[in-house]
């Protein structure tokens, strides 16, 4: 049998297979009133073991849209609480007629150590501890299409806890496949050496100037294991984007968050709404793309 295809990385989809994607999102976009609801009777499960709203309720809307029939999880009243394996967990899913399982997890192995096993169900990574979130950089990724036109050529900045993002990897992979050129910038104490293998660390006010795209990440707080910030305004006036660094981009230039957002942290009030932030244009991006996923799961696997 042919084996499932995951959805476990950006780094494992080749372009054809991204840009296939970003054509299904664009389709659901400029149809999605037509309420097409394809695999009506088909299962899916949603297994978050770590917060989320964006995610977890954009797949949601997504499912809906495809009339996919929805089970949520909560781990706090599952088995797992009993010492349930994640392999039986998703074996259980399976044997009742659930086809396809999107994950988030804390632990940035566990996906992909239960994509090793026959489980049964098509997996989808919403997140995975600081390893991927590929249908984020996707989702990223439409969003620069829709605005550029094109991919090949732009300069991407990505600032800021470089060393706790699961984004960062995803869309690093994505987008150079696609030609860009992405640099990343932030403070010396969330730099990661392993992301310096693959791009090239420039100071930030170089970043916010020369990029065609400058994509802030969050300051992940709950992954600090010890403090590796000196306070909330010092690090908006040293690497965050203020009205005054926003106005040191070109003029063209869009910002970019994958959101959730510390105000007056990463990013200040006065900015984010700003016509050229696409921060809510991406959480809107996210259903479209999200439905080209599931589509390919689906469909993938047969019909019924
Ligand atoms: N961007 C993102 O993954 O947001 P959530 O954690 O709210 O899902």
């Amino acid at each position: 049998m042919k084996p499932y295809q995951h959805l476990l990385d950006t780094e494992f989809l080749s372009k054809e297979e991204m840009q296939g994607l970003l054509n299904r999102a664009r389709f659901f976009e400029e149809h999605h009133e037509e309420n097409a609801k394809t695999f009506q009777n088909r299962f899916v499960a949603n297994l978050f073991f770590e917060p989320s709203t964006r995610t977890r309720f954009s797949f949601e809307v997504a499912e809906k849209r495809l009339g996919l029939n929805i089970l949520n999880f909560s781990e706090e009243v599952s088995s797992t609480t009993k010492g349930e394996t994640m392999y039986d967990t998703v074996k259980l899913l399976s044997s009742i007629g659930v086809e396809a399982v999107v994950m988030r997890h804390r632990n940035e192995k566990c996906i992909a150590e239960l994509a090793k096993q026959d489980t049964g169900c098509t997996l989808i990574n919403a997140g995975a501890g600081s390893w991927a979130h590929p249908t984020q950089a996707l989702l990223d990724l439409y969003t620069i299409w829709q605005q550029f036109g094109e991919v090949s050529g732009l300069r991407v900045a990505i600032i800021g806890d470089l060393k706790h993002s699961r984004v960062v990897r995803s869309n690093i992979w994505a987008l150079q496949k696609f030609g860009a050129e992405v640099v990343v910038s932030g403070p010396p104490m969330m730099r990661d050496a392993e992301i310096e293998k693959h791009v090239r660390y420039v100071e930030f006010e170089e970043a916010i100037r020369s990029s065609d795209v400058v994509m802030l990440l969050r300051v992940q707080l709950e992954r600090h294991e010890q403090s590796l910030f000196e306070g909330a305004e010092a690090y908006l006036q040293s690497y965050g984007m203020t009205q005054s660094h926003f106005d040191q981009m070109q003029p063209h230039a869009i910002l970019m968050h994958p959101a959730p957002m510390n105000r007056g942290v990463e990013i200040a009030d006065e900015v984010v709404e700003h016509p050229r932030s696409k921060i809510f244009t991406q959480m809107h991006n996210g259903v479209w793309i999200r439905m080209a996923v599931l589509e390919r799961a689906y469909l993938e696997r047969g019909g019924h």
